[in-house]
């Protein structure tokens, strides 16, 4: 048993009343998709530690290129006209690999960071071109896109919000696209997505297309539930952003670096986003990186402002640190040579036979899976898509009960997320399967 009062850390993301119940984990070392706690108690981190651990905890690659980069550089910074040779190289690497689609990169530390830079950047771009009004940023309801303020103010997830006076006056909330809960019965998959992009282009057209500086939208929505889109949506939202005049900024901070089984996760859906903001698995989360990915235009825009300005009044002492720059590109070489796309492909299969598995217990309303992301959506009746009473605290309590039997998972409200690392094999996926169904099984059973 813990109190918040004599905690030394303050807990992010964490239900603080859970301290009444139980410790938290203190993990001391990591092997492969597995990590080992101050008990000596083992789990298997399906979560790869918060979406970023994408070649598990003991990558001698990764390891070997932090060593090394240590010994030569240790610290130096990305401003001033100077930066390392590890973050020029990366920079350089960043922009072959994603196919001539950019043209810059802007580091930083987080993801939080990047997308905060990107808004200033758009802002930054609407102020130098003549189009000052363009200021508002489209969102989704269920976003997240970091805590900072402005990020912050991007999120659709109300606890995001909740006590700390935001959203900030800049955003446009669309709808987010879960077809399985916000479908109305009888509605094909063709027919919710016709009916969400009207509402979208009925709010930014409310908005006004001519105040939007962008549309920050995640591939595939992570932390807000893994919300796999049907087909027809992406390029449905791709003719609506072209025909409105409003460029895409993809976020990608957990989508991208194989997280979907291409090196972007744009590109699994064929979209063309003016920028990229990206951070976690980009070192493997062997180390803090964020980065922006700029197309042409942005580019330009924010080289017109410095010379306005006479100088960029944006950036970090630790953004593009070298050693993390040495990292995240071991892990581009890692993500090429160890032909980790296709190992995606068939962690997705894999996800896909071992969780639909779980379809027979009553209580499992939807899986959804793509590339290395997959979801268990709880239900009191998942044919009739009734919820259980949030008051219950189901998805808390699977998770705590997948966690005494040695597995991490993240409970989203009563969606089961999982983001196992990128080298999970065949046999360990279904023993998160197994576990996951025990631990179902418990909670219900419970309350029998
Ligand atoms: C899509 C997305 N954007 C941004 C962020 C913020 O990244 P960070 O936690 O590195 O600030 C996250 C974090 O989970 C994320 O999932």
């Amino acid at each position: 048993m813990a109190d918040l009062a004599t905690e030394p850390i303050v807990y992010s993301f964490t239900d603080h009343r859970d301290y009444h119940r139980e410790s938290p984990v203190i993990i001391a070392e990591g092997d492969g998709i597995r990590v080992r706690d101050t008990a000596g108690k083992e789990y298997i981190d399906a979560l790869s530690g918060l979406w970023h651990a994408n070649l598990g905890f003991s990558d001698a690659e990764l390891i070997a290129a932090a060593t090394s980069a240590y010994a030569k550089l240790p610290a130096f910074a990305c401003a001033l006209g100077r930066t390392s040779a590890e973050t020029e190289l990366l920079a350089r690497e960043l922009i072959a690999a994603a196919g001539g689609s950019f043209r810059s990169v802007y580091f930083a530390t987080s993801g939080s960071e990047a997308v905060e830079s990107v808004v200033k950047f758009l802002w930054l771009a609407a102020n130098t071109s003549g189009t000052p009004s363009r200021k508002l940023v489209v969102t989704r309801d269920s976003g997240f896109h970091g805590t900072t303020l402005g990020a912050g103010s991007l999120a659709g997830i109300p606890s995001q919000h909740n006590g700390f006076d935001l959203p900030l006056p800049f955003t446009v909330r669309v709808p987010r696209v879960h077809f399985y809960r916000d479908h109305v019965d009888g509605e094909t998959a063709d027919e919710y997505v016709d009916r969400i992009v009207r509402t979208t282009r009925e709010r930014i057209e409310e908005a006004g297309p001519e105040n939007v500086a962008a549309m920050i939208a995640e591939p595939v929505m992570a932390a807000g539930g893994v919300l796999v889109p049907p087909d027809g949506y992406w390029p449905a939202m791709g003719r609506l952003l072209a025909d409105l005049g409003i460029p895409l900024v993809s976020d990608e901070v957990v989508c991208g670096f194989g997280r979907l089984g291409h090196l972007f996760g744009h590109q699994r859906f064929g979209l063309e986003p003016a920028a990229v903001t990206t951070a976690k698995g980009i070192t493997g989360g062997y180390a803090p990186l964020g980065a922006v990915l700029l197309g042409p235009e942005l580019t330009a825009a924010v080289a017109a402002a410095a010379d306005r300005h006479g100088v960029l009044g944006h950036g970090s002492t630790f953004g593009g640190h070298p050693v993390a720059a040495a990292i995240a590109r071991a892990n581009l070489r890692a993500l090429h040579e160890r032909r980790l796309f296709a190992r995606v492909a068939e962690l997705e299969a894999s996800l896909r036979t071992s969780l639909d598995g779980l379809l027979d217990l009553p209580a499992v309303g939807e899986v959804r899976c793509i590339g290395g992301l997959a979801a268990v959506e709880l239900m009191a009746d998942g044919a009739a898509r009734r919820p259980f009473d949030p008051a219950r605290r189901i998805g808390r309590r699977v998770a705590a009960s997948a966690r005494e039997r040695g597995l991490i998972v993240r409970d989203l409200g009563d969606v089961i997320a999982l983001c196992p690392p990128l080298i999970t094999s065949p046999s360990e996926v279904a023993e998160i399967a197994s576990t996951l169904r025990a631990a179902i099984t418990a909670t219900l059973d419970e309350e029998a």
